[in-house]
């Protein structure tokens, strides 16, 4: 059961209402998880039942509210994107080589990267199989949205190269690999409501700047979080050589301004950081670095202006939950 209290949302009624329909979400995604093969099923349910925020279904059901939030179609469409989500972790954990998520050893850690890979392709299918339900236009919005997500996770691992600018080329990793899911939770639950359609697009953008923010709140977590609140173990990214902002910001500045503080800092980064005990180090001086406060500025501005773009909607608790449930991402510890 989801407490109503733990939910990012302004109005106890409300948080109520969409408690009730996540617990209907969580039934849902559990049979749509299930594989006869017992190995398969074991490996297909490691990451949902280590936990997870469900914060996109929960978006696509607050989303709802601004029409008709009990229909069916609506739950659906949380499935489909918390499986989304769900298959990508099992892929992203292989490509970061990331030992610990949602608190649990990551599955290609457990049962090697052909297996993890392998069933994140499988629950891919069965996102596939319950957007089938909704119809064709469902169909092809979670199509652009997984193809979105693949040419972000490509282009980060790609780069931008000699031409590009790091941080706009990063900026558009983020919006894709990240944003295009957030966005589309809100934009599924707008129209499966029943909403009209400029408010399926107002959600949908909001979604998108949210979406952006998010992750630039993930890439600070990287260095701020304690792994046991995380779920992750900090320096993840900074160990792969995985591009975060903090990072991006910390090599411009010190090619622009040559502090030899900031010269050191990036030499360390490019150094050997499979000792753990330098790789702290690292964390600690660049989590003190005032780049990190530059990231969380990024976001808090990415998360006001897509504030300001609920302008058109009614006021009233779901406008309020949407603002919430908003900041509730950047201020997130885990
Ligand atoms: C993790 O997403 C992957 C990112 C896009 C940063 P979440 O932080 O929503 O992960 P769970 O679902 O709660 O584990
Ligand atoms: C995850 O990005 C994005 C997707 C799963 C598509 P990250 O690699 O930055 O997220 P975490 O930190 O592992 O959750
Ligand atoms: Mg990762
Ligand atoms: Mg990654």
């Amino acid at each position: 059961m989801t407490s109503p209290t733990t939910l990012p949302l302004a109005d106890p009624v409300l948080a109520e209402r969409i408690a009730g329909r996540l617990d209907r979400v969580e039934e849902r995604l559990r049979s749509a998880v299930e594989y006869a093969d017992p190995l398969v099923d074991d490996v297909a349910h490691h990451l949902s039942n280590a936990g997870g925020k469900r914060l996109r279904p929960l978006l696509t059901l607050l989303a709802a509210e601004l029409g008709d939030g009990a229909r069916e179609e609506v739950l659906d469409a949380a499935v489909v994107v918390e499986l989304t989500h769900l298959a990508s972790l099992y892929h992203d954990d292989v490509m970061d080589s990331a030992p610990m998520r949602r608190g649990a050893p990551a599955a290609h850690a457990v049962w090697g990267n052909n297996v993890a890979i392998l069933v994140g392709d499988l629950l891919f299918a069965r996102a596939s199989t319950t957007v089938a339900h909704l119809g064709p236009e469902a169909v092809l919005i979670q199509a652009g949205t997984f193809e979105r997500l693949c040419l972000g996770q490509l282009h980060e691992s790609i780069g931008p190269g000699d031409d590009g600018d790091p941080v706009q080329h990063y900026l558009q990793v983020l919006a894709d690999k990240t944003a295009s899911l957030i966005a589309t939770s809100a934009r599924l639950g707008a129209m499966y409501g029943g909403c009209a359609p400029d408010v399926v697009e107002t959600v949908a953008a909001f979604g998108e700047r949210i979406g952006v923010a998010f992750q630039l709140a993930d890439d600070v977590l990287d260095l701020a979080s304690e792994g046991v609140v995380s779920g992750k173990t900090p320096g993840t990214d900074l160990r792969e050589g995985v591009p975060t902002m903090p990072v991006l910001l910390l090599r411009e500045r010190a090619a622009a301004e040559g502090d030899p503080d900031d010269v050191a800092l990036v030499a360390r980064l490019d150094g050997d950081l499979s000792d753990d005990l330098v790789l702290a180090e690292v964390v600690t001086a660049l989590s003190a670095h005032p780049v990190v406060h530059e990231t969380r500025e990024r976001a808090l501005t990415l998360v006001s202006e897509a504030v300001d773009l609920l302008a058109p909607l009614p006021d009233g608790p779901v406008k309020e939950s949407f603002v919430s449930f908003a900041d509730a991402l950047v201020n997130r510890a885990s």
